[in-house]
């Protein structure tokens, strides 16, 4: 079957357009428990009403003791909220959560666990900050709003079983409205995958995740894909990341920071040309890709509750109409059943956040830490960001042998994931052991999965949990790097992440190129 025969939906005869009413309108996000962004912004609202009275009352009766009242008392009720957030994050961050997160309508709740989600979920980005807060506190906890459930055999089951989902990127709360198609007519709808729910959840959303990633399997994982990973133009562009590699010091930090050239141009270049058809010697295409891809933090804070309210999304679209012409979507057919009735812009704009939040950044730092240029984590008693993966790569991998080298790279991504959670919603009310109390939590609560904590659990990896291992037996079958245990598609894996071969194949072909100019260089020194 070639790449055609995907692209063509299955349902439908040519030209036949769907009638408006067959799409599903944007519906709203299930369980309101979690979605408390609104209720911040509506004190934040009351508060800079309250200040704003006060400064009109000032202005207005000149200075006027009434005025001056109003306005102070809205100043010390914001420093005296301040003050207790403070307070609550530095000295009792996991007893509030518990509390908070079983009383979920308490306004006290409602106020601080947004806060708490948005400071800690940035923290929890680094995989030994969970680590640490299991070292601290047992194997459940609190993070981020979320419930943490650590062991191995949960996170296991929650991978294998239907997952209700919110606006969440692991740890970190999303702006939902910015994945949204836009394109149906009559509304549009929410098409990014990490927030839909699995298709046997109770809600409306949960009918979409299927056909939705089916769409973009289909369409940018199929034969032409991975046709195109082998042919002469993938080829080339491992020569000129060799070359690069070889001009720009080998493995100095240029190589990997560069946002042209070096190894983010080239993942940039290549995974365009594969995933999309893109022509990677068309520059002015790669330079609308440019402030997307070039760098990670800013664009991507995008996405990120709150920090998207104040960005633009004007190279995000540019990019979704540039993925819109692409050839991957020459002859995509609209409003397909099979695919949700799937337009070619929602797509684009699900392909844009899917580029943007997994296929770029995980891969840009996976590439970094196999190279050794990214370092593990710092887990805390263990001298696992000590290691330097060089010395493996360069004197004791078998470089001829690709399945050693998929194990290397399955091991320096057991140490630092380039994701390291993901988060689902409870569907019912639940129990867990905290700190020697059983305490109950309602439907509703996030539940975080940590990847990162079940990657280094002793009780699953041996007391050699935090080494360098990578012969380690249960290396291909218990990674959960890709949001599946181990490696295998399965019918539970439903989830699993679709790039991991490209991944994991480009990553080996490439430290197997690099690896041998470096032993090359090596023995001429
Ligand atoms: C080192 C690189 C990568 C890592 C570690 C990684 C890991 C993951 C993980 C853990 C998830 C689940 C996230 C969640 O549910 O919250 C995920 C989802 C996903 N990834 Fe990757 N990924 C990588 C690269 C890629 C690439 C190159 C693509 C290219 C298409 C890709 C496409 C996707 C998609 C479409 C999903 C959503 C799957 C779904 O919800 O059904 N990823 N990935």
């Amino acid at each position: 079957m070639s790449k055609g025969d995907y692209r063509l939906c299955p349902m439908m005869s040519p030209g036949r357009a769907a009638p408006s009413d067959e799409l599903v309108p944007h519906s709203s996000l299930p369980y309101a428990l979690c979605s408390w962004a609104a209720f911040n912004m509506g004190c934040l609202l009351v508060l800079a009403l309250w200040l704003g009275l006060g400064c009109l009352l000032y202005f207005a009766l000149g200075e006027n003791e009434a005025a001056l009242g109003v306005f102070a008392a809205g100043i010390l009720t914001l420093a005296l909220l301040l003050l207790s957030f403070v307070l609550v994050y530095l000295c009792a961050k996991n007893s509030f959560q518990i509390w908070a997160l079983k009383h979920p309508w308490n306004p006290l709740s409602r106020l601080f666990i947004p806060c708490i989600s948005v400071f800690e979920g940035l923290e929890a980005c680094n995989p030994a900050y969970l680590v640490g807060l299991r070292e601290l506190h047992g194997k459940n906890f609190c993070c981020a709003g979320q419930v943490v459930l650590s062991d191995f055999a949960q996170i296991a089951s929650s991978l294998a079983s239907g997952q209700q989902r919110q606006a969440s990127l692991g740890a970190q709360p999303l702006i939902a409205s910015h994945f949204l198609g836009g394109a149906a007519p009559g509304g549009s709808r929410n098409t990014f995958l990490l927030a839909l729910s699995d298709d046997d959840a109770p809600e409306e959303d949960s009918q979409h995740h299927g056909p939705f990633r089916k769409c973009l399997v289909e369409n940018f994982l199929g034969h032409g894909s991975l046709s195109r990973q082998t042919d002469s133009t993938a080829v080339a562009l491992l020569d000129t990341l060799e070359q690069d590699y070889a001009e720009m010091g080998m493995g100095e930090s240029a190589f990997f920071d560069a946002p042209r050239k070096g190894w983010r141009g080239f993942w940039i270049r290549y995974s365009h040309y594969v995933l999309l058809g893109m022509d990677p010697a068309d520059e002015a295409a790669m330079d609308t890709l440019q402030p997307l891809f070039g760098t990670d933090m800013l664009p991507l804070l995008h996405y990120l509750m709150p920090f998207g309210y104040f960005t633009s999304d004007t190279s995000f679209k540019k990019v979704a109409a540039l993925y819109e012409s692409s050839p991957a979507l020459k002859d995509f057919e609209e409003r397909c059943p099979a695919w949700h009735m799937m337009t070619k812009k929602e797509l684009s704009e699900l392909m844009v956040a899917v580029m943007r939040i997994a296929a770029i950044t995980g891969t840009c730092q996976l590439g970094s830490t196999v190279m050794g240029n990214m370092p593990f984590p710092a887990y805390g008693g263990h001298a696992t960001r000590e290691i330097d993966v060089r010395q493996i790569w360069d004197y004791k991998l078998d470089l001829d042998d690709p399945l050693a080298v998929r194990r290397y790279v399955l091991e320096c991504a057991r140490l630092y994931p380039p994701v390291s959670a993901a988060s689902r919603v409870a569907r019912e009310d639940f129990e867990a052991e905290m700190s020697g109390q059983l305490h109950r939590f309602p439907a509703g609560t996030k539940v975080l999965i940590g990847h990162g904590l079940g990657m280094v659990d002793p009780e699953v990896w041996g007391s050699s949990s935090f080494d360098f291992d990578a012969e380690r037996p249960l290396l291909e079958t218990h990674t959960l790097a890709f949001n599946a245990v181990g490696t295998e598609p399965s019918q539970q894996a439903r989830r699993q992440c679709p790039g991991q071969e490209l991944v994991l194949e480009t990553l080996v072909i490439v430290l197997q190129r690099l690896g041998r100019l470096r032993r090359l260089r090596l023995h001429r020194k």
